[in-house]
């Protein structure tokens, strides 16, 4: 069986965790990985249905996708987490339990400039944030906390998707946790 591993992207609304989380699943079945994935946006219409944007809300909510993520990692499943998780000490939290059960975790800060989200504003969000409609809308009128020691930082204002992919997958190629991608291509040949 393959290592588990957390990769946890972090970064604002926006800024791309969703559209790479897409990119990466079937580049990772590829190579032998058996993934799953816990968004943000679809955590929060199950296991935080309910929950609100207020501190303690969201720290509940990265608990429960760390905890989720901790459960499948350790059993050999390569786990993406995308939610913005704000926090520096909740995504530490996090990583250390993710840590202690032997399974690698990965941070990967999705960097855009707020100036480019606000052009973008593919949900109308920030249109409404900025205008003060919605309260405590991160980036605008809440915090977000920067990685300070991320294991890889993607931008979405200057990598295209595939450039950004590309970037993560080799560093799970580095971190010994996927086969190169010749191999993976010998692994698709065989299938
Ligand atoms: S987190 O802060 O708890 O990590 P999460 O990633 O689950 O947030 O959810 C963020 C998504 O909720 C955003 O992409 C956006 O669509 C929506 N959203 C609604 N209200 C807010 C808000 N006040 N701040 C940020 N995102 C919000």
């Amino acid at each position: 069986m393959s290592q588990g591993f957390t990769l946890w992207f972090t970064g604002l609304s926006g800024a791309g965790k969703t559209t790479l989380t897409n990119a990466l699943v079937p580049q990772l079945r590829a190579r032998g990985v058996r993934v799953e994935v816990l968004d943000g946006d679809e955590v929060r219409t199950n296991l935080s249905k309910g929950l609100g944007f207020s501190k303690e809300d969201r720290d509940t909510n990265i608990r429960r996708i760390g905890y989720v993520s901790r459960l499948l990692a350790r059993n050999g499943v390569g786990v993406i987490a995308a939610a913005i998780s704000p926090y520096r000490e909740i995504r530490d939290e996090v990583r250390g339990a993710v840590e202690a059960d032997g399974a690698t975790f990965v941070e990967v800060f999705v960097k855009a400039s707020l100036d480019t989200l606000v052009a973008r504003d593919v949900k109308g969000l920030y249109k409404k944030a900025l205008a003060g409609e919605i309260k405590q809308f991160t980036g605008v009128s809440d915090p977000y906390e920067e990685p300070l020691n991320p294991e890889l930082v993607v931008e979405s204002d200057s990598e295209t998707v595939e450039e950004s992919a590309a970037k993560i997958l080799a560093r799970l190629e580095e971190l010994n946790l996927i086969a190169a991608a010749r191999q993976a291509e010998k692994a698709g040949a065989a299938l």
